[in-house]
């Protein structure tokens, strides 16, 4: 027979699904895949329920149906501080990794270049490349994750099309300060370039850091694709429901790219969360109060099993170096780190190779995601702290 494509080709199964597998196969505790496994709120549930029992089967208009688009922009006005004009800034995806799908095709072209941050959240970067453009890294080195713009400029041609921003990020955990964005906008500018910017864990930033959105300065506006999901702030990773923001003419473009590969985003559950998407400032504090206390609990444990541990600033996972027990057995490499876990008490991440275009980058890390079910996540914390004495 004759071959597949060669983007077909190409694919494997990511590190992260296979250790999932792994974990399974020992009936481990699983704090590799960022899938939340809290429960989504009830007035989201109920109102899906209700949309489904009313018939709101049918196809919805391919950006959205207008009470969500409604709820969506009073959202982004407040709470990200984008002054839209209205609802046609606004498109509803099949999560926001249908919204950078989008972005990338609406923006793109092969063989345009565009620059990332190392570590990178891997769907971005094997995204880009089915979109066939050239990806430039600027990596970040821990504790601080500091981005050195005299280096990101460097990595500027006349090639470059746009930057892809993670704030607050997966896995690093960095979240970029209004600083830094404020010189992001100006290269962006001095440069006429657009950015994608991913902030799907929004609502999850510690010690009282701000997340602030490129696109709510003035500058920036009118070349930023804004990514969110109700993936993260809701616990619904599999109802696909996410959204971009960003000027008009790119978000319409965007729109008709959605209608080819999705045609529409789930269209009951839009309107479920449409009626219960009025959670009271009490729902985010309670959730970011829990997310603290979860993270406090998997840096603890890890420092007491003698990671070096960067604490992050926001979202839900650790990227923790094991370098310190580098010389034990089973410590060589993050591969073997991650199946040592495994084998030893029974707790998955994901290899820190993961994260880079050059997996050797990666070596002595590995990712947990503590976006668990509190006696999970202790258990898997009392584990990981036990690993010394195994
Ligand atoms: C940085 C980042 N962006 C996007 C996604 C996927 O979001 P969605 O479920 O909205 O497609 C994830 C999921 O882990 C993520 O970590």
């Amino acid at each position: 027979m004759k071959p597949l494509s060669s983007i077909a080709d190409g694919l494997r199964q990511s590190d992260i699904r296979a250790v999932t597998a792994r974990v399974n196969a020992v009936n481990g505790i699983n704090l590799g895949q960022g899938i939340c496994d809290m429960p989504a709120p009830d007035a989201i549930k109920e109102g899906a329920k209700t949309a489904i029992d009313n018939d709101k089967s049918i196809y919805a208009p391919f950006g959205g149906i207008e009470p969500l688009k409604q709820h969506i922009v009073e959202k982004v006005r407040s709470f990200n501080d984008i002054p839209v004009s209205g609802p046609d800034n606004i498109l509803i995806t099949a999560g926001s990794t249908g919204a950078f799908v989008t972005a990338i095709f609406a923006l793109l072209d092969p063989g345009d270049e565009v620059i990332q941050f190392e570590p990178w959240y891997g769907y971005h970067s094997n995204l880009l490349k089915l979109r066939d453009v050239t990806q430039k890294t600027l990596p970040l080195y821990p504790p601080t994750w500091e981005v050195d713009f005299d280096q990101l400029e460097s990595l500027i041609t006349p090639k470059t099309k746009a930057i892809v921003i993670t704030t607050p990020n997966n896995p690093c955990g960095k979240v970029w300060t209004r600083e830094e964005l404020v010189r992001l906008a100006d290269l962006l500018i001095a440069n006429d370039l657009y950015a994608i910017t991913d902030e799907v864990y929004e609502y999850m930033t510690y010690g009282g850091r701000p997340h602030v959105s490129l696109a709510s300065l003035d500058n920036a506006r009118d070349r930023t694709i804004t990514l969110s999901s109700f993936s993260k702030t809701f616990n619904m990773t599999g109802w696909r429901l996410g959204y971009a923001t960003g000027p008009e003419a790119i978000i319409e473009k965007m729109g008709l790219l959605s209608d080819l590969f999705y045609i529409c985003a789930p269209s009951p559950l839009q309107f479920g969360l449409a009626d219960g998407f009025a959670a009271g400032r009490d729902y985010y504090d309670e959730m970011l109060r829990d997310y603290d206390r979860k993270r406090t609990m998997m840096c603890n444990a890890l420092e007491a099993a003698g990671f070096d541990v960067p604490w992050p600033e926001g979202a839900y996972y650790v990227l923790a170096s094991f370098k310190p027990l580098s010389g034990q057995p089973g410590f060589d490499d993050d591969q073997q780190a991650c199946a040592t876990l495994i084998d030893r008490v029974g707790v998955g991440s994901v290899p820190g190779g993961s994260f880079y275009t050059n997996p050797a980058d990666g070596k002595y890390l590995l990712r947990f995601c503590f976006a668990k079910k509190e006696h999970e996540l202790e258990e898997a914390c009392r584990r990981i702290a036990s690993l010394s004495d195994t």
